[in-house]
């Protein structure tokens, strides 16, 4: 395979390429990216004479054609067109049809590189000026069912005219306001809202709005604001600086954590669920109005007592040794909860 060096000097005479412009348009001038997904480019228009940015679409595999991110990249941002969202100009080709190139608006930095290399933080009314920008790309983005998903400095480009643009939209996606199951492999560990820590697939805009929070402490104290080294350790980092949720702070907490661990549960089931185990006991259910929960009178309906089933007799025999064995007074653990007992360990 040829390098992109080579193809950006010795590519063949013009090529049939659809209506996409070829590579042999451009001139590179230097690399100046190299993310996750491909090599990002600082080149010049030839026609213009306009500096350029080309970000090479990375196939994994030749014959699998472009990766999904790639297209969601291209269809979501051909449906943009916001002062602080980065612009896409183009596609380009090189001299094969697997050589795929995106083609942007030239941004001289991201802000990752400024914050890294800078001596003179930016003040905080400048802070003020970044942050307006920021939140008005992702009120924009959000307006139109987008999320971006991966909000962190490196994916924030800035202009030497003072102007933030949102990039990288490899991990963005519409969303609907009906049945949601995302992947939680989402968002830069650090930049991670805790409600994708924790499991959810079922999150929507407020990811971005914490990646737009963890920016704005970033600029403030000039280092990352929760730097993680995994999941736990990044959910620990949070709560020392936010608390641990409780009912005032998160009041869905609960509900929400208990969604993830019983998905089929209907809405009802959880709530009941919920109030059975209140921490403070003082809001706990009454066994009163628990027997009156909706839960019991929806779909299935309680099995009829006559219709309940019957097995073989699984009481094992009493052994006074138990008690000696282990200090619970409980029996040895069964299969299945010393499985249950190793999981939670895990966790
Ligand atoms: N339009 C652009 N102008 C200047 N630099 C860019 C541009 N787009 C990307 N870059 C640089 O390349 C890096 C990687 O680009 P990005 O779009 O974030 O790709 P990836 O999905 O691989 O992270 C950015 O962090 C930035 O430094
Ligand atoms: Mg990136």
């Amino acid at each position: 395979m040829h390098s992109v060096e080579e193809q950006f000097s010795t590519l063949p005479p013009r090529l049939q390429l659809g209506t996409c412009r070829s590579l042999r348009d451009f001139q590179q001038i230097a690399q100046i990216g190299e993310g996750t997904y491909g090599r990002v480019y600082k080149t010049k228009d030839k026609q213009s004479g306009k500096i350029v940015a080309l970000k090479q679409v990375k196939l994994e595999q030749e014959m699998c054609g472009i990766p999904s991110t790639s297209l969601r990249e291209i269809m979501i941002l051909k449906s943009l067109n916001h002062p602080n969202i980065v612009k896409m100009n183009d596609v380009i080709v090189g001299d094969r049809a697997t050589d795929i190139f995106i083609e942007f608006e030239y941004c001289e930095h991201a802000l990752s590189g400024i914050l890294d290399q800078l001596y003179h933080p930016f003040t905080e009314s400048e802070i003020k000026q970044l942050m307006l920008q920021l939140l008005s790309a992702l009120d924009y983005i959000h307006s139109r069912w987008i999320i971006h998903r991966d909000l962190k400095l490196s994916n924030l480009l800035y202009t030497n005219d003072g102007n933030l643009k949102l990039a990288d939209f490899g991990m963005a996606r519409k969303f609907e306001s009906r049945v949601r199951d995302y992947s939680p492999r989402v968002v830069t560990l650090w930049f991670r809202p805790p409600e994708i820590l924790l499991g959810s697939r079922n999150y929507s805009t407020p990811v971005d709005i914490w990646g737009a929070g963890c920016i704005f402490g970033e600029l403030l104290q000039r280092l990352p604001l929760f730097p993680g080294q995994s999941e736990f350790n990044q959910l620990d980092l949070i709560f020392q600086l936010l608390g641990t949720p409780n009912n005032t702070s998160w009041p869905d907490f609960f509900r929400h954590t208990l969604s993830e661990r019983f998905r089929h549960l209907s809405p009802n089931g959880l709530d009941l669920l919920s109030q059975l185990l209140s921490l403070d006991p003082s809001q706990r259910m009454t066994a009163h109005d628990a027997l009156h929960h909706p839960y019991f009178q929806e779909n299935p309906l309680p099995t009829p007592l006559d219709q309940m089933p019957k097995y073989p007799s699984t009481n094992i025999p009493y052994r006074p040794t138990h008690k000696t064995e282990n200090q619970t007074g409980l029996p040895p653990p069964s299969q299945r909860v010393l499985e249950a007992i190793s999981k939670s360990t895990k966790q």
